[in-house]
């Protein structure tokens, strides 16, 4: 299945998110594409309203990776500084994809490609002009 959405705004792709989080299972990964600033945490943070996680969702990129407990857990690995996915495999991070509990996102997902389970959800965001986004999601 693929389907397109053009957000106009931060508002809407966190929308969209939280949206998504009510088709998401435990045990499912969606695999986040996409130029810098086009939206992935935005996008991540609208899942993590619609899981009903509490904290504040901010960029793992300096930590690879964070839990947050909502309906269920919502883990957020961030793969942007990962240039081997050797490393991945050291930290055992490769234990959340998949999750054996919660939902992992990842952003950079490309950048680890062969590390994403077959039947993930991968979601490709681009730039539009202005604030608009291109999201395109396909499992
Ligand atoms: N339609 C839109 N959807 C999402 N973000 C938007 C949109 N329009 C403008 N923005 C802005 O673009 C920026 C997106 O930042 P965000 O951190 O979500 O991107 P990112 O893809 O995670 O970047 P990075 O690659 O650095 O991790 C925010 O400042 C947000 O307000
Ligand atoms: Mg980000």
């Amino acid at each position: 299945m693929e389907r397109v959405v053009v957000t106009k705004g931060p508002e809407e792709t966190v929308r969209l998110g939280e949206e998504l989080a009510g088709e998401l299972r435990e045990g499912d990964v969606v695999a986040l594409v996409g130029e810098l600033g086009t939206g992935k945490t935005t996008l991540v943070k609208g899942i993590a309203q619609g899981l009903f996680v509490r904290e504040a969702v901010i960029s793992p990129s300096f930590i690879l990776a964070r839990t947050y407990q909502g309906r269920v857990p919502l883990h957020h690995l961030d793969a942007y500084r990962v240039t081997d996915p050797e490393e991945l495999r050291e930290v055992g991070l490769t234990e959340l994809l998949p999750p054996e509990e919660g939902i992992t996102v990842v952003e950079w997902a490309d950048r680890i490609a062969e590390l994403i389970p077959p039947g993930s959800l991968w979601v490709e965001l681009e730039h539009l002009e202005g604030d608009r986004r291109r999201i395109t999601l396909r499992r």
